[in-house]
């Protein structure tokens, strides 16, 4: 039988992935490093057979059939495992997160793990981590990194089958936390494929990426010798990085001419100056964001409660906020059920 489920959690990067230089099949600009998120899982069964018509998909625990577009890019993905197997049977695909697909997690990232995963399992493919973490990459760039457990590091390399992520440490290596704190569950006006296209309109796209390479040394250093002050510094520092990169990418996507991408809003930037006086306050938090207005707090996991309470206080200041926290541990990889 031609069926199989697997599980795959999203990951948060340290080290942002933002350009390409093929997004055909997802070549970054440069390296990333992430962790994955113990809050944010995706599980997912697909099967193939000859009884089925056409490729299905479902999504959420309700089952409802998904969307033409993210129907055609399954079967996209699951195209390039028939070939691999040669074996073109049509597949019926059920897919769920345990969190909200709208969170600012990159669904994509647990979604696009656990479907290669599941896929290949179910067609008997016997592959390596590192071709997994390949054919993830393929699907979506930060997906590559929720194949193999804990923290990883994405190397950027200039091919097909040089770019692919390997673990830096296990999950149990560091015991940090993020919480996540999802100030909106609008949909995002720019995906970050769209975001990626967009880099080298801004005037600091190449001081960016003379920046990486130091920065992924001194990130990897910080992890392996689990020095927090070091890692919140550099982490907090690139995610502004790349959001002064989107916010001086220009571009005429929406309707009329953008200056750039705003991926923030009010509450986005409360938190942000909220973080700078916590941490004069004595608390070690420091702050990471993706391309959306959730911000990713990152803690020892021993001042969890007090960074859970600061973000309440704030939250509290006004009657109209609702705010949702999601709390995540270092995460293992993608596995099948
Ligand atoms: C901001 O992996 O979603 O989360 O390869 O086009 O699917 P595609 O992009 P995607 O980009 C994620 C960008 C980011 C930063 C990161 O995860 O490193």
């Amino acid at each position: 039988m031609y069926k199989s489920t697997a599980a795959a959690y999203s990951n948060l990067a340290f080290v942002k992935y933002w350009g390409k230089i093929d997004h055909e099949i997802n070549l970054p600009a440069n390296g990333s490093i992430s962790m994955n998120l113990s809050g944010a899982k995706t599980t997912t069964t697909v099967e193939f057979s000859r009884d089925f018509a056409a490729d299905e998909v479902f999504t959420g625990s309700d089952a409802q059939a998904a969307s033409p577009a993210f129907t055609a890019r399954v079967s996209k993905h699951l195209d390039k495992m028939r070939q691999m197997a040669n074996l073109y049977l049509p597949a019926r695909v059920a897919t769920a997160n345990s969190f909200p697909m709208s969170a600012g997690f990159a669904s994509s990232a647990s979604g696009m793990a656990a479907l290669t995963v599941a896929g290949v399992t179910a067609l008997g493919l016997d592959l390596s981590e590192r071709e997994l973490s390949i054919l993830a990459r393929s699907a979506s760039g930060s997906a590559c990194r929720s194949i193999p457990a804990g923290f990883a590091e994405w190397k950027a390399g200039n091919s097909h089958e040089t770019s692919y992520a390997a673990q830096l440490a296990p999950p149990e290596h560091w015991a940090i936390m993020d919480v996540a704190v999802v100030v909106s569950h609008a949909e995002k006006r720019i995906s970050s494929s769209l975001g990626h296209r967009l880099v080298e309109q801004s005037l600091f796209w190449d001081a960016r990426l003379e920046s990486v390479p130091k920065r992924l040394d001194t990130v990897r250093a910080a992890i392996l010798n689990r020095d927090f002050e070091t890692f919140g510094r550099e982490l907090e520092t690139e995610a502004i990085s790349m959001h002064a990169i989107a916010m001086t990418s220009s571009n005429t996507e929406l309707k009329g001419w953008h200056s750039g991408i705003y991926y923030w809003l009010p509450d986005t930037l409360e938190l942000i100056m909220a973080v700078q006086n916590w941490r004069s306050d004595g608390l070690p938090v420091y702050l990471t964001l993706d391309a959306g207005p959730t911000v990713h707090l990152i803690c020892p996991a021993e001042h969890r409660d007090s960074v859970v309470q600061a973000v309440k206080s704030l939250e509290q200041n006004r009657a109209d906020r609702q705010w949702s926290i999601i709390v995540s541990e270092p995460a293992g990889g993608a596995h099948t059920i």
